[in-house]
């Protein structure tokens, strides 16, 4: 599956973005607002390279328990499907042994506001898929 971005997970996404900026990554848009999920979004390219950061906005996001694990480091590989239903229900078949942990939502930080959901695999943690048709 092709990736389409890797998700840090950041407590201050200014600071975030100025190291990954000299590492020769730069913004592509501004930071976005999620309000579904309680986090502030920014995308940067280093060529086709994409990196997400995301912060929590305060501590009821439902990701801000997961700083304990993830601070400041990454935490999910998104990866594009052309059929986000068809490929929850291939990973989460038995044998595949992926769990959704959260259903297909829109994301108001990627351009087009594509649905993307969230799975749980023992061996590698969580991923995430987004539609793109
Ligand atoms: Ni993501």
């Amino acid at each position: 599956m092709k990736i389409h971005h890797i998700g840090y997970l950041v407590d201050n996404i200014e600071n975030a973005a100025r190291e990954f900026e000299r590492l020769g990554f730069s913004r592509r848009g501004e930071t976005v607002e999620d309000t579904s999920r309680e986090v502030y979004i920014l995308f940067l390219y280093n060529a086709e390279q994409a990196v997400e950061l995301i912060q929590p906005v305060g501590e009821t996001s439902p990701v801000y328990g997961l700083r304990k694990k993830y601070r400041n480091s990454p935490y999910h590989i998104c990866y594009e499907t052309d059929d986000l239903q068809r490929e929850i229900e291939t990973m989460t078949n038995i044998n595949r042994g992926y769990v959704l942990i959260q259903p297909p939502k829109p994301a108001p930080a990627i351009p087009g506001c594509p649905n993307v959901a969230f799975l749980m695999n023992s061996h590698i943690g969580i991923i995430e898929l987004v539609e793109m048709r």
